[in-house]
């Protein structure tokens, strides 16, 4: 039985004073005794979160992280850092960071294999344009992004790699993927992963995310193969973000 995971992406949103009130909301709304809980908040404001969070169960991350070791990459966050932090997560190959920052299934795959070798748990964004459902290739851009990954780490890593299938087309957008063309897409992952390995499939998680809100979670994370959800835009919204949790302990 795989244990759901909610998440939520804040992006680049907040304030120290939004931040500390969105935070101590989840604290006190979300139980964690069922349901796995991590936020990604802007890279600065990992340690007033991590004080926040500190002995509550919710964990935490940073939406992107360097490959590298150290050194000469201006801008950039190296694992070593985000690991001081008491950072559990770390969120790759978002569809933005691909779009608008030109990420690569290869640049995706080294961070997947820094994150793990770092001992910390790769979320691993997926997703297909609109464009690209419309031509019929869903499946095939999914499965080049899997692939990479896969190629890079081994199947066997994918018993603590989490997926994220995120439509790029239901990000942001308000039209959420109906569950039933989740749950299509996510049980062809798994069955990607299964053709490699039956048993690492059934423990890998998978997360839908695209406009999930708490009037659409209950039935998203009662299909097969959802095993919860990566939240943008309602995770800014504490009633939002904790009825979502809770609507994932109940599936
Ligand atoms: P929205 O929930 O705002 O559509 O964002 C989804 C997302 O990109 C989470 O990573």
């Amino acid at each position: 039985m795989r244990r759901k995971l909610v998440a939520a992406n804040w992006k680049m949103n907040g304030s120290k004073a939004e931040i500390s009130a969105l935070a101590n909301a989840f604290v006190q709304g979300i139980e964690v005794a069922s349901v796995d809980v991590a936020v990604f908040p802007p890279a600065l404001y990992v340690e007033q979160l991590a004080g926040i969070l500190a002995g509550t169960g919710i964990e935490f991350g940073v939406q992107n992280v360097s490959a590298a070791e150290k050194g000469a990459f201006t801008g950039e966050i190296s694992m070593s850092m985000v690991k001081e932090f008491g950072c559990h997560y770390v969120l790759v190959g978002h569809s933005e960071r691909r779009e608008l920052f030109g990420e690569t299934d290869a640049q995706v795959a080294e961070k997947v294999a820094a994150t793990l070798e770092a001992d910390l748990v790769p979320v691993l964004c997926v997703g297909e344009t609109l464009a690209q459902r419309e031509a019929g290739v869903t499946e095939q851009v999914v499965a080049e992004q899997v692939v990479a990954v896969l190629e890079r780490v081994g199947i066997e890593s994918f018993t603590r790699v989490v997926v994220a299938y995120e439509p790029v087309w239901a990000i942001g957008t308000g039209k959420t993927a109906s569950p039933e063309q989740a749950q299509e897409v996510h049980a062809y992952i798994r069955s990607l992963l299964a053709q490699r390995d039956a048993n690492v499939a059934q423990q890998c998680r998978l997360l839908y995310g695209g406009s999930v809100k708490a009037s659409s979670a209950a039935e998203l994370f009662a299909q097969e193969d959802i095993d919860g959800g990566l939240v943008g835009g309602a995770s800014l919204i504490a009633d939002e973000f904790t009825a979502i949790c809770q609507a994932a302990k109940g599936a």
